[in-house]
């Protein structure tokens, strides 16, 4: 399979192919998600969440994000690995914007995604302006809680003002566009409008992909939102193994002859 890229991506617009994105914050998890043949590995501020146990995503430095995202490249060789930036790591200004975008492609990013649509359009127009790949997120914003207060469909009360975000994050060069927790008619006509392919979480099916947190998908998380299928209890698998292997220590079944040096 060949080594996905910021244009192959585009060029998947409008051919009936959707596009398939997971998170991943190490690099076991990786490794595996990339040997699926997922096209892109989002190294995610929900490390924040799913990894750390934090309330939100606001507390992830980039720091952490640039270690996350150097051990997930280190194991992705097909998929395009993306860094997200974190709360503040763009807010605050352009060049703030550029320096740390630049950290996460130097970390092995091949793009970056941040939060953000006609407020930020300064900022995607700078890191495309130097050559740094933008996926753009949209709608529900989680670095946006307390503005939202909280977790909340976005776009029902004002169903232009996402297609005016998509269309000018569009015409500014991010190459990519996440929707998430918006209603399905708008993802669609938002996805009929724009020339770059859009990727839905919590958006329906018209998106041009879909894309889950891993750990939603695995059964590891502790707040799976209504959106986000489970396609496996690995929670159950790894309990059932601990308790095995602490019965198998308890009653001297482990280690065995072959698992012991003489
Ligand atoms: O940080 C993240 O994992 C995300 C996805 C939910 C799209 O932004």
């Amino acid at each position: 399979m060949d080594k996905i890229t910021v244009p192959s991506l585009l060029a998947r617009k409008g051919s009936g192919v959707k596009i398939t994105a997971l998170t991943a914050y190490d690099a076991p998890f990786a490794r595996l998600v990339d040997q699926s043949g997922i096209d892109i590995v989002l190294v995610g501020d929900t490390v924040g969440v799913v990894v750390q146990g934090g309330e939100s995503t606001l507390p992830v430095t980039m720091a952490q994000m640039c270690y996350h995202t150097k051990i997930v490249a280190r194991a992705v060789r097909r998929a395009l690995v993306v860094g997200d930036m974190p709360f503040l790591s763009y807010q605050v200004s352009v060049a703030a914007a550029i320096r740390n975008a630049g950290r996460l492609l130097k970390a092995g990013a091949a793009a970056v995604k941040l939060e953000g649509g006609v407020r930020m359009i300064d900022r995607i127009e700078a890191l495309v302006r130097a050559d740094i790949p933008v996926m753009a997120h949209i709608g529900l914003m989680p670095q946006s809680i307390h503005r939202m207060g909280g977790y909340r469909v976005q776009g029902r009360d004002d169903p232009g003002a996402l297609l005016a975000d998509a269309t000018r994050v569009a015409a500014t060069g991010a190459f990519c566009l996440v929707l998430e927790g918006i209603p399905m008619d708008q993802a669609a006509t938002i996805t009929a409008s724009v020339p770059i392919p859009t990727i839905g979480i919590g958006a329906g099916p018209h998106c041009d992909g879909q894309v889950l947190v891993l750990h939603d998908l695995l059964g590891l998380s502790i707040h799976r939102p209504r959106f986000a299928r489970q396609y496996v209890d690995v929670a159950h698998l790894a309990s059932e193994a601990f308790a095995r292997f602490k019965s198998d220590v308890e009653s001297g079944r482990f280690p065995a002859e072959d698992e012991t040096y003489r």
